[in-house]
């Protein structure tokens, strides 16, 4: 039997990168997965994509996450499609880097807002449809190493993913009554647009300090999310797992 035969489960940030490899893994599991994205008509065409390539159905959605009201609406568009839902991954992100002295205060609050407000707006809904049905269910945060080390040129980003990790412990200690289990991932350097970005020298500057000598591909996060949404990890509740190829830095 798959990890995840016949359960639904909404990735948001899905259209491409981290969230478009744990859509991928999570249909080839036998999910059903509703891919969200700000980028409806690209989640359309990520959704159209998976159809076929895996054991799960799809389908595409617009979703802002740091709105509430479309928030509610994603989850209200997964249970009626698909019966229920028994995984949420709150996973999209923006990044708006600069020093404290080049970064305005528009850039702080749009960051915070779509990974803090939206990760909380997000296991907020999940959890008002997972505490109701028997099973219970699986939230997973993607927070990130710069939530813990803190980075440099990062301090809205930093902020928002430690925040995340709060969120995520506070969470999992409100809904585990219930068997809502909520745990995060800390993603290291993956190798997505989000890093592609980067300055060369700052990017092979940040690949000198990982153990492993290489940045890691968006499906090294994709499978530790599908043993977080699954059973495998029935256990585990309010944990932060480090996906960075031992970096600590
Ligand atoms: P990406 O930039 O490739 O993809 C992010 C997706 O989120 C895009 O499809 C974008 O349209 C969507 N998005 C942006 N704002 C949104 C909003 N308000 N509502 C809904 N969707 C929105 O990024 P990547 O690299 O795949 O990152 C995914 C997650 O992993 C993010 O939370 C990021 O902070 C985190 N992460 C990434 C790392 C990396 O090295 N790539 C490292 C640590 C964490």
């Amino acid at each position: 039997m798959s990890l995840l035969q016949g359960r639904t489960a909404i990735i948001t940030g899905a259209a491409q990168g981290i969230g478009l490899s744990i859509a991928e893994a999570f249909t080839a599991a036998g999910a059903n997965v509703v891919i969200a994205d700000i980028d409806g008509a690209r989640a359309d065409t990520a959704a159209t994509h998976l159809k076929g390539t895996g054991a799960g159905d799809s389908a595409g959605a617009a979703c802002d996450v740091s709105s509430a009201d479309d928030m509610n609406a994603l989850v209200e568009l997964a249970v009626s499609r698909f019966g229920g839902l028994d995984v949420f991954v709150n996973n999209a992100g923006i990044t708006r880097d600069a020093t404290m002295r080049k970064m305005s205060e528009e850039m702080f609050d749009q960051v915070i807002s779509v990974h803090l407000r939206g990760a909380w707006l997000g296991t907020r809904a999940a959890a008002n449809v997972m505490r109701e049905q028997p099973g219970g269910g699986s939230i997973v945060n993607i927070s990130s190493i710069s939530g813990k080390v803190g980075l440099a040129g990062q301090t809205n980003y930093s902020a928002a993913k430690a925040g995340i990790v709060g969120l995520t412990k506070a969470a999992a200690k409100e809904v585990g009554f219930a068997n809502v289990r909520v745990n995060a991932i800390q993603p290291g350097l993956i190798r997505t647009a989000m890093t592609e970005a980067l300055p060369n020298d700052i990017y092979e500057s940040r690949v000198k300090d990982i153990p492993l000598g290489r940045a890691g591909e968006p499906s090294e996060i994709a499978q530790v999310a599908l043993f977080l949404a699954s059973d495998m990890s029935s256990y585990m509740t309010g944990a932060v797992l480090e996906v960075t190829g031992g970096r600590h830095t």
